[in-house]
C-alpha cells in the first residue's frame, strides 16, 4: 500500500534493528485519514471472503480496524489483554507471550462473541506471529474459524510471516519490512 509506505518513511524512525516508531501516524499520534484509507484496503482486499465479522486485539489494532469494520459493512470484535483466568463458563482465553515487550498474557473474549463465527483478524505489526498463532487457538476453542489475517506492517526479517507460511494460513500485509537500521536510519520494504 504506496500511501502507507510513504508515511513509514516519512514519519517514522528506527529504534532498534527490530523495531520501528510509528507514533506519529499509527499508535500515538493517530491520522485517521491515513487509519480509514487503510481500513478502505483491508475492506476491498477482503471483499471477496465470506466472514461474519472482523476481529483484533487492543489497543493499537482498533484504529484501523474500525474503518476496515466500516468500509466492509462488518462488526469488529475487541479481544482483551488479561492478567488473569475468568470466568471459563463464559469467557474463552488463550495464553500468550510477547517477545517484543517480554510480557504474558491472557487473550480474552466472551465464548457467545466468537462461537462458531468465521472471522477475519486485523492487527497493526507482525513480528515473532504468537499473536495469530494464538488467536487461531483461541477461536479453534469455541469451533470458530480464522478465514485469513491482516496486518498493517510486517517485519519480515522475524519469524511471524514465515510461521504463517508454514501453517498455510492466508495473510496480507500492507507494508513488509526487510531490514531496519538504527545507524543511518534507512527502512527497506520487502517486494510484494
Ligand atoms: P507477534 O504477535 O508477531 O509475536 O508480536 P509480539 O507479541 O512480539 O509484538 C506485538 C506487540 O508489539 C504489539 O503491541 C505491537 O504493536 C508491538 N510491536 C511489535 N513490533 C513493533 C515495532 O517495531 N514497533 C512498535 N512501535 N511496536 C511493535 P501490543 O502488545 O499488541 O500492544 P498495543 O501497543 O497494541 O497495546
Amino acid at each position: 500500500m504506496e500511501l502507507l509506505k510513504q508515511k513509514i518513511t516519512d514519519l517514522s524512525s528506527v529504534n532498534s534493528a527490530a523495531s520501528l516508531d510509528v507514533s506519529y501516524f499509527l499508535n500515538e499520534l493517530v491520522d485517521p485519514a491515513l487509519m480509514q484509507a487503510i481500513g478502505a484496503d483491508f475492506a476491498q482486499h477482503f471483499a471477496h471472503e465470506t466472514f461474519d465479522a472482523f476481529i483484533t486485539v487492543e489497543s493499537s489494532g482498533i484504529a484501523p480496524s474500525i474503518f476496515a469494520s466500516l468500509s466492509a459493512q462488518k462488526p469488529l470484535i475487541i479481544i482483551k489483554k488479561r492478567d488473569e483466568l475468568l470466568d471459563d463458563t463464559v469467557f474463552a482465553q488463550q495464553a500468550c507471550y510477547s517477545f517484543t515487550k517480554d510480557v504474558s498474557y491472557y487473550l480474552t473474549v466472551r465464548r457467545e462473541k466468537i462461537a462458531g463465527k468465521r472471522l477475519i483478524l486485523l492487527d497493526d505489526f507482525l513480528a515473532h506471529g504468537n499473536v495469530v498463532l494464538n488467536v487461531d487457538q483461541l477461536l479453534k476453542q469455541q469451533q470458530a474459524e480464522l478465514v485469513a489475517t491482516g496486518i498493517v506492517i510486517s517485519k519480515d526479517f522475524q519469524a511471524g510471516r514465515q510461521k504463517m507460511q508454514d501453517a498455510n494460513m492466508k495473510l496480507y500485509c500492507q507494508a513488509g519490512i526487510a531490514s531496519l537500521d538504527p545507524l543511518t536510519q534507512e527502512i527497506v520494504f520487502t517486494e510484494q
